[in-house]
This record gives C-alpha cells, structure tokens and sequence, in this order.
C-alpha cells in the first residue's frame, strides 16, 4: 500500500498510531510517501536521531521528495545508493529521500519525484553566517520581524533543482517514454499554481520545468506539497497538507 501527506516540517505527530490508524495493518513493504518539507534531517547531528530513529520504529516505510525547507548540506551526507529503479539517499533502514528526476517502480507503478521549490518566506533576505555585520543585522531583522533566513542555517540553494538534476529528469523521462502513473513534486507547474494563488506565488525555473512535464507527459495523478492547503485542483492534480491519502492502486 502506499500513503501520500504533505509537508511534515520535522514534526512527526501526523504519523502517530493515534492519528495514522492505519499504520496497526502496515508492514514495511508499505509506503508513507512525503511530498517536501521532510525537515526530519534538520540540525544534521545528533539531536535529528529521536525523531529518525521514532520513524525507523514505525510499521511502514518513510519515503520523501526535498522540499524548500530541508538542511541540503546535511542530506548530501547520506551515501546515493540505487532503489526500485531510482536513487535514494537511505537516512535510516526504512526512512529513504527519494532523489530529483528519478522513476521509481513502486507496487507496479511508475513514480516521477522531483523535490524541491522556491522559499516564500525570504523576502526580507538571506544572511550569510560570516558576515562581520551578522549580528547587526540580525538584530535589526528581528526587530521589525523580518521574514528571513541564514544561508547554511535555515536556507539552502539546492532547494532548487541543478542544471544535472534538471537534465537528470530528462534522462528519466526520455527512458520511460514521458509517460508514469504517478508525479511526486514539492511545488507544482507555473499554470496550476496561477490557478489556485492568483498570481500570488512567482513562477520559477522549477515551475516552469514541472509545466514542460505537465505539457509532455501522459500521468494518472500528480501530488504536491509546499502550498501548506489540502485541495483537489482538478482529477489529475492533488495539493496535500495534513491529509493522509491513501493511493488507489
Ligand atoms: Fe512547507
């Protein structure tokens, strides 16, 4: 079986006993399938190890694409090994990031993943932490309660896609016709976020590749994060949140 949510943001309550009631069934053959945000490899030491190590213990398998939010430096930590026809990164036994532009074969199904998206949250600006004026301008930010964050801190470029990556997917797609039964991303292609935001959220070089993807590939269903709203856009694209789903396979 697999089950789809969105954005986790470190905080794993959602996948408690109590309120993932499924999980009583599940065996590690299933799948719990995060769409960006994962943010449970945050500090990149040892205080991530309860949190990781809690859903190790869980009766499922935690899969999850990148989202804006994740401390990259920490991620590339972890070695690239092949998975179901794609490259993870294993951060525990059954807890696996999924990496860019991959096609992973999963109870049958074809899955394209490509984590990743632009920060909403920065407008105020990124801080570089060996800045002499760091403090200062810390200090000034947080006084008029800025939206910003500190490169390598709370802030990562790689939260969007590399030219490699981008090609990567590509590669992916070419080999599997341009056609998968499923889209895992963070963001969404540049015309269903116009849908829903109202030109709220920017295009980017993301969006618009994930709009190229929309245009060429055949897909059953694509599921997306990073909007923090449960909303069905239309049959074919799913914002998650909170909401668990479990796919209908
Ligand atoms: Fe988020």
């Amino acid at each position: 079986m697999i089950y789809l949510t969105g954005d986790l943001h470190g905080d794993f309550q959602r996948l408690s006993p109590k309120q993932f009631r499924e999980q009583e069934t599940l065996s590690k053959e299933d799948i719990l399938l995060a769409c960006g945000d994962f943010g449970g490899v945050w500090y990149g030491d040892e205080r991530d190890d309860e949190k990781l190590d809690w859903l190790e213990s869980r009766p499922f398998t935690t899969a999850f694409v990148t989202g804006n939010h994740e401390n990259y430096d920490a991620l590339q930590t972890y070695p690239l090994e092949q998975w179901r026809g794609g490259a993870i990164r294993r951060i525990r036994p059954s807890v696996i990031l999924l990496e860019r532009g991959q096609v992973f074969n999963l109870c049958g199904k074809r899955f394209l993943t490509m984590g990743g998206a632009s920060s909403h949250d920065i407008q105020d600006g990124i801080l570089e932490p060996d800045d002499p004026l760091f403090r200062l301008k810390q200090r000034t930010l947080d006084a008029r309660e800025a939206m910003y964050r500190v490169n390598h801190l709370s802030w990562w470029k790689e939260e969007l896609p590399s030219e490699e990556e981008y090609q990567t997917a590509r590669d992916s797609l070419d080999r599997a016709g341009w056609e998968v039964d499923y889209i895992i991303t963070h963001c969404c292609p540049s015309s269903v976020q116009d849908v829903f935001s109202g030109g709220l959220f920017q295009r980017d070089k993301l969006t618009d590749f994930l709009e190229e993807v929309r245009q060429r590939c055949r897909f059953q269903t694509w599921f997306f994060g990073h909007y923090h709203a449960d909303m069905d856009i239309d049959e074919q694209f799913k914002m998650l949140y909170e909401k668990i789903v479990k796919l209908d396979i």
